[in-house]
């Protein structure tokens, strides 16, 4: 409703219709088990990412079927599903090349759209029911729904911060004996702790200035740096590692970044400088932190255009790779489900450290993880996690 003003309201029940008014006899519409909140919508509820005002917050959505359009073939009524955040036609040129975070078709100012966001008008999942455009294309069904439910913890991550955390080591080039530098310990640099052991990562470090983030991450079995401390970056890394750089970087902070030391400044350069520093050549490095134009609170014209002070030229020896942008979920979210399922990732839920609330508690949610709270907050709005426990 405006910057810190999350509310819940009474709303009529979705429609199979799009934001343009168009029918949806593709979509179905979803009955909430879980509904996370995450740090993109805190951007949101900062007031530094503009959306309308009224918009249903809400990407990162797991639900079970309720009602299927006329043109859904294999989706069926009573299907436990996870939604990745990108809305994506499955028809457009970049659907078909894997590139569900650029759909063409699903948001007229911009290819790439999501749920609960200035992304194309799509109404969030922090509901009792959505609706899901492209249902077939979009929906990953889980195999067995009691199996799930047992597993919901870890398998609700799947719609965004697991498939995200996942992307942003594999830009990296993260791989078996990778020591690896995670930018934030926010859920996302948690998830991104996770999917750097899964995929092999010797040591791994992840940086931040909160305390008690660090501390859950430590006590989780990894190696943590205070960001707010005076040694610089290399130092720091040098006294765990040995080395005064890592193989691979991951920039789990976006925008919203504080500069290095006791004195530091919001600096939204700072995560990408930092890593462009510490991480070898030839750097790699995954930006799933989120940048983006029409920061309200930015210190000037340019920062607010989305133009940052990065030391390009300095970097520029390194070879360096990036992968920015939103994650293609849909790459990511049925091997990370099998690997959950599995019980390839029981190590995940000690880092995540997912806490389910009802749906009343979402506002008071929010503002505890806009002070730093070491949770993640995942919405359970009909009370379905609680019954099946
Ligand atoms: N690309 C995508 O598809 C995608 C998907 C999900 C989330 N995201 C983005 O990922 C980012 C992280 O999400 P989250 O939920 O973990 O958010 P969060 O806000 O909970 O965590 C960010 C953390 O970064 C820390 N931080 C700030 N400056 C730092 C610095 N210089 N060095 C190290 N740590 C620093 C903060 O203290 C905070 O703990 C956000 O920008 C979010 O929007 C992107
Ligand atoms: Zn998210
Ligand atoms: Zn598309």
């Amino acid at each position: 409703m405006g910057p810190r003003k999350v509310e819940i309201q009474t709303l009529d029940y979705p429609k199979l219709i799009d934001p343009r008014g168009k029918p949806c006899h593709h979509g179905v519409i979803i009955k909430l088990v879980t509904t996370n909140i995450c740090g993109s919508d805190q951007h949101i509820y900062r007031g530094r990412f503009p959306a309308p005002t009224g918009m249903v917050l809400g990407h990162e959505n797991t639900g079970e079927v309720v009602e299927v359009g006329r043109d859904v073939e294999f989706i069926k009524v009573g299907d436990l599903v996870s939604v990745p955040f990108n809305v994506a036609c499955g028809r457009c040129r970049n659907c078909k090349e894997r590139h569900t975070d650029v759909c063409m078709n699903v948001n007229p100012d911009a290819s790439c759209g999501a749920y609960g966001f200035n992304l194309g008008g799509w109404q969030g999942g922090q509901a009792d029911y959505m609706m899901v455009p492209y249902a077939d294309f979009n929906l990953l069904k889980f195999p067995d729904k009691d199996e799930a439910m047992a597993k919901i913890k870890d398998l609700t991550l799947l719609s965004d911060i697991l498939p995200t955390a996942f992307h942003g080591c594999v830009e990296a080039k993260v791989g078996p004996g990778s020591t690896v530098y995670i930018a934030g310990a926010g859920p996302v640099g948690r998830c991104a702790a996770a999917s750097a052991r899964l995929l092999g990562a010797s040591c791994i470090i992840v940086g931040d200035s909160n305390k008690e983030r660090l501390a859950l991450v430590k006590k989780a079995g990894y190696e943590v740096v205070d960001t707010s401390k005076a040694p610089p970056l290399p130092d720091q890394i040098e006294a765990i590692l040995g080395q005064r750089e890592v193989d691979c970087g991951v920039d789990c902070v976006g925008f919203e970044a504080h500069g290095h030391g006791p004195k530091a400044e919001d600096d939204p350069a700072a995560v990408i400088n930092m890593l462009l520093e510490v991480v070898r050549a030839p750097a790699g490095l995954g930006i799933p932190g989120v940048y983006a134009p029409g920061d309200t609170q930015a210190k000037n014209e340019a920062v607010k255009r989305g133009t940052y002070a990065i030391d390009f030229g300095k970097a520029w020896i390194k070879s360096p790779a990036m992968t920015a942008g939103q994650c293609p979920v849909m790459n990511y979210n049925r091997g990370l489900m099998m690997a959950i399922l599995w019980g390839r990732m029981d190590y995940l839920s000690a880092v995540t450290n997912v806490e389910f609330i009802p749906l009343e508690k979402a506002p008071e949610a929010y503002r505890l993880f806009d002070e730093g709270s070491p949770k993640k907050f995942v919405i359970d709005p009909h009370g379905s996690v609680k019954k099946a426990a």
